[in-house]
Parts: C-alpha cells; structure tokens; sequence
C-alpha cells in the first residue's frame, strides 16, 4: 500500500490502520510469535468447552488458535472494531467448517459484552494503544466469569536493539515510544496492568517478560522491518523523530541487514495473566 493511503487510513482508524497489507503484516506477525503466544496459552490450562473473548482480535489469528484448543464445544468471540478483519475471519471459519467463532464489531469500552460469561478474555496487542488502560479493561472483567482469566500480552517498549551498537537506529525505541504515545497509547502499559487488575479484584497469577532477538535473515529481523520500514517515515511525520533521524534509522537498518554479525533484539512482550477473585 502506497505510503499516501497508509496516512489516510490512519487518520480514520488506531495508530497502526486496517487494510490487506496490515493485514498480511498480521498474519506474519502471528506466526512469528506463535511459540511466544503458544507457549503463554499452555500454561493458562484451557479446557475444552471454554468460553472465550478474543479482544482486538485483527483477523483473529488468535480466535483461530483459541478454537482448536476449546474444540466444537466451546466457544470464541472475536471483538473488533474492524469490518475488513472481521469479515476476513468470518470467511476463514467458514472454510473450515467452525459453527462457534463468532465475531463482534466494537470496542472493549463499549460493546455489549455478556456479565460474567467468559472462562478466558485474550487480548494481544491492543491494550499499548488505548488511552485509558483502566476504562478499556473494566466491562472485560465484568463480563469475565469468578475464576475466569484475563491475559494480556503486551509491551514494556524496553530491549529494542541492534548488534553491532552505535548507529542511528540506537535512537529507534525512543521514537517507536513517541510514536505510541502521540497516537494515545502507552508504551510501557503492561507496569499498569497488575495494579489495575488488583484494584478489580483479580489476583495477578503471571507476570513474565519475554523477548526474541535473531540473525539477518531470521523471521523476527523481517517482523521489524516490516513495521519500521513503512512506519520511520510516519514517525518523522507526526515529529516523534525528525526526516533526517529517520533516514538515518532507516539507512542503519538496511546496512545491519547486510551484515552476517548483526543480532537483532526484539522489543520485550509481557505476558500478564490475572483470575476473578470469587
Ligand atoms: C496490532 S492489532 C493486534 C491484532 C490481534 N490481537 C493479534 O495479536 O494478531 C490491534 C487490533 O486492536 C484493534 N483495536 C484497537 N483499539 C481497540 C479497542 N479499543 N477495542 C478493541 N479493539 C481495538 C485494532 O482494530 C486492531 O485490529
């Protein structure tokens, strides 16, 4: 998609837009992370039958991964504000015969959820971008059932970097943050998290930091690039870094691409999970 449309999309929607190249990004991005998200999910002992609320779900690459594990009698809903997305999965469901995906246009803040319904409420990725943390996670946790659990994946925008150290793109994190924030999000939310879950009477049951770093033709070097390649020349644009800051980010990346040394070291991933106190 042409940088142009990228900036009109965006104005319309959340900081990162909705299209097919997001979209792609999406999916690209979901199996990058799979083990990491997999591995959150093992140990939240999901049963078969679950009820579960996958929260910005995007195309639902997760809803997808959350009905194979609670199976035909369970149940996933897919909340998303996007049309384009939820139509997407909607299809995808189809194609694979699931009568128990449902989908959801809206917001966490404002949708018609359920009161005390769900086993598990899944939200990844999305919470970064809210404005108010407290007021986007509280009609979540009403619609939660007692013992039912909350987990979140999320940022602590710490860790992004590049070896060997020293060029432009040591600047990257710093505009990434501003980046977040000047769209009304938070990049180091995931701190908030277990202090507002608490406040709401869940007891935090995990807290890990994670982070995935690899070599210049891993998987996770090509997730960042295909968030920092379009996404340096918006930042510059809204002044989170200046044009030639920009160019020399984008300059530093392309060169650490070409080296056979370079170790790339993925922002940290918090996995958070906290359960409804009775
Ligand atoms: C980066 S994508 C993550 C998608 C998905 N969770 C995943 O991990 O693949 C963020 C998604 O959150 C959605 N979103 C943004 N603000 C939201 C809100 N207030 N409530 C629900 N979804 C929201 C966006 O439309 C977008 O699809």
């Amino acid at each position: 998609m042409a940088l142009s449309s990228l900036r009109q999309k965006r104005n319309e929607e959340y900081l990162l837009g909705v299209n097919q190249t997001e979209l792609e990004r999406l999916r690209f991005q979901h199996g990058v992370w799979k083990q990491n998200t997999d591995s959150f999910l093992d140990g939240l002992k999901i049963k078969k039958g679950w009820k579960c609320l996958d929260v910005g779900a995007g195309p639902g690459f997760v809803s997808m991964d959350l009905r194979q594990r609670v199976g035909p009698t369970g149940e996933v809903t897919a909340l998303e504000p996007s049309e384009l997305y939820l139509e997407w999965l909607a299809r995808e469901s189809k194609r694979r015969r699931w009568k128990n995906i449902n989908t959801m246009r809206g917001n966490a803040e404002t949708a018609p959820l359920p009161k005390n319904h769900y086993n598990l409420i899944f939200v990844r990725w999305v919470i970064a971008f809210v404005p108010d943390p407290a007021k986007f996670l509280h009609p979540l946790i009403e619609s939660l059932k007692k013992g039912g659990i909350i987990a979140i994946m999320d940022y602590w925008y710490e860790g992004l970097s590049l070896y060997p150290q020293g060029g432009a793109f040591d600047g990257a994190a710093r505009a990434v943050r501003k980046y977040y924030r000047s769209g009304g999000g938070d990049p180091y939310v995931t701190g908030k998290i277990p202090e507002l879950l608490r406040s709401n009477n869940l007891k935090v049951v995990d807290f890990t930091p994670t982070q995935i770093a690899g070599g210049p033709d891993s998987d996770i070097i090509e997730w960042a690039h295909r968030f920092f390649v379009p996404h340096l020349p918006l930042m510059a644009e809204q002044g989170n870094c200046s044009k030639e800051e920009a160019e020399s980010m984008a300059q530093d990346w392309l060169a650490h691409r070409k080296n056979a040394n370079t170790i790339f070291f993925s922002p940290i991933v918090v996995h958070i999970a906290g359960r409804k106190q009775g």
